[in-house]
């Protein structure tokens, strides 16, 4: 018999997770308590921007095994209950604020089934898991807790929730790790690996992973300061040290760094964690990856003063992206908006674009310009910035783009465009992490 399916909350992760399952043939109730998101997604709208995720939603709706509802009560007769709810950075601290998560577990404990699993996948602080499994025991005696942490990435939600490079389960019991295989029989089937953990290893496999990631990030930036100090070319030493298999290509895009709702939060959560378990020395490095996070962001308001003058006063400044990453609408902890919103506070007149992200970053910004058109963004510009690699941007024909602004100079924060033909069409061209010697060249 097919298992029936719950996924409390239903931001990100959940709406992609519930779509998903699905999708895989099971029949699954997303609950979530904000009545508007429910019902947008009972509509088969996305409150996101996400690649597939849409087409999914709708046609999995239409199938009939998939429905959303706010009524907490509609999950009572499901086999396995997912928790996707969000663990934002609490207010003025860097650990993880747990509120959600809590209120998620004490809204079903009383009313999942005997025998039902609940399983959690947003991610929390190692000790999470174990003391929400306490909890729930004491309420409901007959279910159990599992740990389960998602990896997708915004973006490729839909393509990493259903082909996911591994899945990760936390528990201790055979019976609960049986159940999630028959949740992921299809990705078992595709020889997906799968990796059984207790509790904390699964918790702490995330945050690890996130870690992982933002340091290789903030080592490529790191080189990309020597290299202009040093008159050297961040984009060939990545490349070249790309090559070692054992250090390989990925994440290693120099530029204005890592934002979005997980990478710098959860290197923050971990290291508030590290020192509640007194491991703190341990995760020391992780401060100095945040600063040269936010630094890079410093160093290209640097290069615009020195490109422009001191004072940025009236200077007509034009931005090419708001995301905090491609094919994404999400602005949180956006490397380009706070950029934006920096040297608009310094005294100059921005204009930012981005083809999807305009909504969310006004509502964060509203003194900032926004522009639907890149070419009214760039219209009569001193100095352009490129700070989203979206694909749009590296197809501009440069010439074009010339006959538009006032000053031909192009800061590349992402090292994405083709400096050549920039350079060609006659712009100024300046990118992080390549000397300004190699520039004039
Ligand atoms: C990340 C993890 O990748 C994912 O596994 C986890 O589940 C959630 O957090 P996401 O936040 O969607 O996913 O973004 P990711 O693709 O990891 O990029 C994070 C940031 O790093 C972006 O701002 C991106 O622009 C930046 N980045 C990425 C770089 O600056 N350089 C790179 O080489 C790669």
């Amino acid at each position: 018999m097919s298992l029936k399916l719950s996924v409390i909350g239903t931001g990100y992760l959940g709406a992609t997770h519930a779509a998903c399952m699905a999708s895989m043939g099971f029949e699954v109730i997303g609950v979530d308590v904000d009545q508007m998101k429910i019902d947008l997604l009972a509509q088969g709208r996305v409150p996101f921007y996400e690649p597939d995720l849409e087409e999914l939603l709708t046609e999995q709706i239409k199938s009939g095994r998939l429905t959303f509802t706010t009524d907490f009560k509609a999950i009572k007769d499901c086999d396995v209950h997912f928790i996707c709810v969000g663990t934002p950075q609490v207010k003025g601290g860097n650990a993880a604020d747990l509120t959600y998560v809590d209120a998620a577990l004490e809204q079903i404990a009383s009313i999942v089934k005997a025998g039902s699993l609940v399983v959690g996948k947003s991610t929390v602080p190692v000790g999470t898991a174990s003391r929400l499994r306490t909890r729930l025991i004491q309420v409901n005696p007959d279910v159990d807790l599992a740990w389960n942490p998602e990896f997708l990435r915004e973006g490729f939600a839909v393509e990493d929730t259903l082909r996911p490079n591994r899945l990760v389960v936390g528990t201790t019991s055979d019976k609960a790790e049986a159940t999630l295989k028959q949740v992921y029989a299809k990705n078992l089937a595709d020889a997906t690996p799968w990796v059984r953990a207790d509790l904390p290893t699964a918790e702490l496999v995330k945050v690890a992973a996130n870690s992982f990631l933002a340091t290789k990030i903030s080592f490529i930036n790191a080189m990309a300061e020597i290299c202009e100090a040093a008159g050297g070319d961040v984009t060939v030493l990545a490349k070249a040290i790309g090559y070692d298999p054992r250090i390989g290509n990925r994440f290693l895009q120099a530029g204005i760094g890592f934002g979005g709702g997980c990478l710098p939060k959860d290197i923050r959560a971990f290291m508030a964690r590290a020192e509640e378990l007194g491991a703190q020395q341990a995760l020391e490095f992780l401060k100095e990856i945040d600063s040269i996070n936010l630094r890079a962001r410093q160093r290209i308001i640097e290069l615009v003063r020195k490109d422009l003058t001191d004072d940025l006063t009236g200077k007509k400044v034009a931005i090419l992206g708001a995301a905090f990453k491609p094919d994404s609408d999400d602005v949180r902890d956006s490397p380009a908006l706070d950029i934006a919103a920096q040297i608009q506070a310094a005294g100059a007149v921005v204009t930012v674009h981005d083809p999807k992200a305009i909504a969310n970053a006004q509502k964060r910004f509203p003194a900032l310009n926004f522009a639907q058109e890149i070419e009214k963004t760039l219209q009569d510009a001193e100095i352009v910035l490129h700070l989203t690699e979206w694909k749009i941007y590296r197809e501009l024909d440069p010439t074009k783009m010339k006959s538009l602004v006032k000053n031909p100079i192009m800061i590349d924060g992402r090292n994405a465009l083709d400096r050549t033909a920039w350079r060609n069409a006659g712009w100024k061209f300046r990118a992080l992490g390549v000397s300004e010697e190699l520039e004039k060249k």
